[in-house]
């Protein structure tokens, strides 16, 4: 079971890539024109994208791959083509849908695109679970949780990008305090490397993890860091 206050994110992240930014959302993952400094998250969140990419094999025939938390299927779509079993999960059944119909279009060995958590232990296990920018606006203790219920069904990488506290990020969320919260996105949460490391040290389900590489992206408003863990 997640806990409550995991649940209780997932269900605002719902509301939010659901309905209130859906649409910005299906926009800044298209090749559609957007604004500057959008285009610079787009850029950001490419690079992002590529290092994971970077992370696996360029066959990835007869293995399975999460996506967790999958958006408008981006990632999904590339590791298809690489020949994986993909399982494309995302709460928000409208970027699922988008992602759907986008795969189709695109042809080719689609996902299976799914609505739902991503930490639901009846997806089975898999060869990499890749979670790209779906754990940052958890809390640290969430997000070790989180890792902690995804590692057992792990064969090989557990690969995930979290924020990381970095000056800018901070400013961005004191300042967002000072919006009404219905205005809001909800908040990405900063963490430490040092304090992922420990989460990490402190769960058994985790011990059997090597932390293989890392790796942070920065383009204007957009910062992620990445992180390759390998089992074994
Ligand atoms: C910042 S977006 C990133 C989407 C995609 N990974 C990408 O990089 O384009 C975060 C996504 O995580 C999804 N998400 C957050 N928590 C989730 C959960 N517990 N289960 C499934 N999806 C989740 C959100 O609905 C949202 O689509």
């Amino acid at each position: 079971m997640p806990t409550h206050s995991f649940a209780a994110r997932r269900g605002e992240l719902e509301e939010y890539f659901d309905r209130t930014a859906a649409e910005a959302w299906k926009r800044l993952t298209s090749d559609a024109p957007v604004s500057g400094i959008r285009a610079t998250v787009r850029a950001g969140r490419e690079a992002m994208r590529n290092t994971l990419l970077a992370w696996l094999p360029g066959d990835l025939s007869g293995q399975r791959v999460l996506d967790a938390g999958c958006g408008t299927g981006v990632l999904a779509m590339e590791l298809a083509r690489r020949g994986a079993e993909v399982v494309a999960i995302d709460v928000s059944e409208s970027l699922v849908g988008h992602a759907a119909e986008n795969g189709r279009k695109q042809g080719g060995k689609q996902p299976e695109f799914r609505v739902g958590d991503m930490l639901d232990a009846a997806l089975g296990g898999f060869d990499h679970v890749v979670a790209m920018d779906s754990l940052i606006h958890y809390g640290a203790n969430d997000i070790g949780a989180a890792l902690a219920r995804l590692a057992p069904r792990v064969r090989a990488q557990l690969l995930f990008t979290v924020a990381p506290r970095t000056p800018l990020l901070l400013a961005m969320h004191n300042l967002g305090k000072l919006f009404p919260k219905a205005d809001r996105a909800p908040r990405i949460v900063p963490l430490a490397d040092a304090a992922l490391r420990r989460l990490a040290r402190g769960s058994a389900a985790l011990a059997p993890f090597t932390h293989a590489a890392d790796h942070r992206v920065g383009s204007g408003f957009y910062t992620s860091h990445a992180y390759r863990w390998v089992r074994g």
